[in-house]
């Protein structure tokens, strides 16, 4: 057994197992300490023993124009998926990705080629529902080209590539989590719905938008702070005039069971006096040019130095600006513009020449090399200074930017999208991606960034909004009100519903989660993972699973794909999606248990003791289903502090039994009466019981 240290090793051509079915293939000249050590796994492989020739997934390295590149060659009927943030269709075979964090608004620049962020990584499906899924090792700046075969073209050194090979994709994304990481199980706060613009302001405005989703009963868990509420866009500071108090604001918002969740930028303004710029220099962390003097380059403020977050002391400096900022009953924290987006440039970025000092986990490198994870490294330092200034909370980080394995830091949204059909429409298959790509946390603007909605387009955006896993209305500073009530008494009506069907999927949205964190699954799935043999479904994507359990076909699918099997139309909130003109339909799979609660404004009404179990029984007249709960806050999980149950359902004669079958974990609810809501044969039939002992609901 080796292990292969980024500073030793040198020059190899090999492949090898470092798990089992999983391969690491190295090419000819390839140098350790060129691209390593690895962004996107946790830690560095051990390999195992020579992989075999008849190792179903070929690797073929070779150069051409200077560029180093892998060829993984696929059968014809392999659909190809993931390639992270992507414009265009599910489905990647044909299409050309570049690798190069930028920021796009309206995805527009360079043809919508590249976005935010960067998943070196493939998954590929094969006809027989086998599946694997590659991992080119490098953060340089490449491009993945699906026209024939899977094609990585790097224009960094040789870098290495990493083959899961495993029986379905379940499993290889299930390798793909262990071998980059998890995604922190987030606080349930999160998992609400969330209201933002650029920008509320002034305070009273936040105080506004907080009391009328109270006010008029549309459920809410938190208000987002954009770039107005600091002091002239100096990070860590607030604006005297529009934000004098900002404790006072979270307190406000907490009183009224919101969360609250501010922005924070890399590009610090280039001011001596300035707290920020004063002690970042002081302890010499900004990103040099070539000539080694500081780089400094526009961005909201003016002129900004940026962080170099390769240095452990930058980082570490970075985390301890939080400790005040957390103090005023800040919640969550926004990285943006952390490409880094620079203003008044042709690449939107800094040169490529600047210089990361990097120290002693990270070679000196230059920006060609740490690009891409620019942004993922500043969420790993927010993250820890979050963890740092309240150890006792789950951290909450949404990122702008990011690279594969970047969900061990942070949730994301897909940037700056317009209010258009076509990005509602494609906002479908970009979570999908992203999700079969390790980042399960992820949604796009509801509404629309840029442009204004009109109020059809919002009402459709919410209404299938509701069922992202991050959930988060959004708009530009020019752009009309996007609030669920500035479209009028019906786009009202329509968003109170749609996110009430959502807080009353909690309990089944919160186990989702769960099994992400882990399992690796995506909380929003393509629906090609409830039959993997039906090469039917392997381009829809206008349809998507919620799980594996429940199937959401929005109200503008034309002839979408569904999957075989007996699915149900279900009404949560007394809906009736069949006919109405905007909520999507819901299904559930026939087999399932889904457990719900009851409608709630925010996830702080939540309670466990209000718990339903909505069964669809199958042919074989039988259901099963799980729930995972706990605090909702905090690591008293990590120590037994929570609940894992499973239930089935059974009819016998005119009734139908459920069961609490297993449960692992030490929270208990004593004496809990479960709603129980039986769909067989076209009907439902209702009935409740007490949890520990057997529940008979008559079905006759
Ligand atoms: C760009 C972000 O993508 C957008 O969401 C935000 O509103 C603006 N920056 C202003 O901060």
């Amino acid at each position: 057994m080796t292990i292969i240290s980024y500073k030793t090793a040198s020059a190899q051509n090999c492949a090898e197992f470092i798990d089992k079915d999983i391969a690491i293939f190295y090419p000819e000249r390839f140098k350790a300490s060129d691209t390593l050590p690895s962004f996107a796994l946790i830690k560095e492989p051990e390999t195992m023993e020579r992989l075999p020739d008849d190792f179903p997934v070929k690797v073929n390295f070779y150069k051409a124009l200077d560029k180093n590149c892998a060829y993984i060659p696929i059968d014809d009927d392999t659909s190809l998926y993931g390639t992270g943030e992507v414009t265009g269709s599910l489905r990647r075979n044909g299409a050309a990705r570049i690798l190069w964090n930028t920021d796009n608004v309206g995805y527009q620049r360079f043809h919508g080629l590249r976005l935010y962020q960067s998943h070196p990584w493939v998954l590929a499906l094969r006809q027989d529902g086998s599946a694997f899924g590659v991992i080119a090792d490098s953060p340089y700046k490449q491009e993945i080209v699906l026209t024939e075969g899977i094609r990585f073209i790097s224009n960094g050194p040789p870098f290495r590539v990493i083959v899961i090979n495993k029986k379905s994709p379940e499993d290889v994304l299930k390798s793909l989590m262990e071998l980059t990481g998890n995604m922190p199980l987030p606080p349930l706060w999160s998992l609400g719905y969330h209201q933002c613009r650029w920008s509320y302001y002034p305070d009273s405005r936040v105080k506004e938008i907080a009391d009328t989703f109270r006010h008029k009963k549309i459920p809410c868990d938190v208000i987002w702070m954009d770039i107005h509420y600091m002091e002239g866009y100096r990070i860590f500071t607030f604006s005297d005039e529009h934000f004098p108090d900002p404790k006072k604001v979270n307190d406000y918002l907490h009183d009224k069971k919101f969360k609250s969740v501010w922005m924070i930028d890399p590009g610090v303004k280039n001011e001596e006096g300035y707290f920020v710029y004063d002690s970042g220099s002081k302890e010499d962390v900004w990103v040099k040019e070539a000539s080694g003097k500081n780089f400094t380059g526009p961005v909201w403020p003016g002129d900004c130095v940026f962080p170099d977050f390769t240095q452990s002391k930058t980082r570490e400096w970075w985390a301890g600006l939080y400790m005040d900022f957390m103090k005023l009953g800040v919640d969550g924290v926004w990285n943006d513009m952390n490409e880094p987006s620079v203003f008044k440039t042709s690449t939107y970025t800094m040169p490529t020449s600047n210089l990361h000092l990097g120290g002693d986990d990270l070679p000196k490198g230059a920006h060609a090399r740490y690009h891409n994870v620019y942004g993922m490294l500043m969420a790993r330092a927010s993250r820890e200074g979050i963890l740092k200034a309240n150890p006792d909370k789950r951290p909450f980080v949404l990122t702008r930017s990011n690279f594969l394995g970047g969900q061990r830091y942070a949730a994301t949204w897909t940037g700056d999208n317009i209010s258009s059909w076509e990005h509602l429409r494609m906002s479908i298959p970009m979570t999908l991606n992203l999700g079969l790509s390790g980042q399960p946390f992820n949604g796009p603007d509801i509404g629309g960034f840029k442009n204004d909605a009109t109020p059809e387009l919002f009402g459709h955006w919410i209404a299938l909004g509701a069922f992202y896993p991050f959930s988060r209305g959004h708009t530009h500073q020019n752009s009309i009100d996007h609030e669920p009530w500035a479209f009028g008494e019906e786009i009202e009506r329509v968003s109170r519903t749609a996110l009430e069907r959502r807080y009353r999927l909690l309990p089944y949205l919160y186990t989702l989660f769960y099994e992400a964190s882990t399992t690796g699954m995506p909380v929003m799935r393509p629906v090609f993972f409830a039959d993997v043999k039906n090469m039917n479904l392997r381009e829809e994507e206008q349809v998507f699973l919620l799980g594996k359990d429940l199937l959401i076909i929005p109200k503008w699918a034309q002839s979408p794909n569904l999957p075989e099997g007996n699915w149900h139309t279900i009404s949560l909130v007394g809906e009736d999606s069949e006919n109405d003109a905007y909520q999507p339909e819901i299904k559930i799979r026939d087999g399932a248990i889904v457990p719900l609660t009851k409608v709630i404004q925010n996830t702080a009404d939540y309670s466990h003791d209000s718990l339903y179990l909505l069964i669809s029984l199958d042919d074989k007249e039988k259901a099963a289903g799980v729930l995972y709960e706990d605090e909702g806050e905090g690591y008293g999980y990590k120590k037994g502090e929570y609940l894992f149950s499973s239930y089935t359902a059974e009819k016998k004669g005119d009734s139908v039994i459920v069961r609490k079958t297993k449960s692992r974990g030490k929270m208990k609810f004593k004496d809990r009466i479960i709603n129980i809501e039986v769909i067989t044969g076209g009907k439902v039939f209702k009935g409740k019981g007490k949890e520990d002992q057997p529940i008979t609901i008559r079905i006759k």
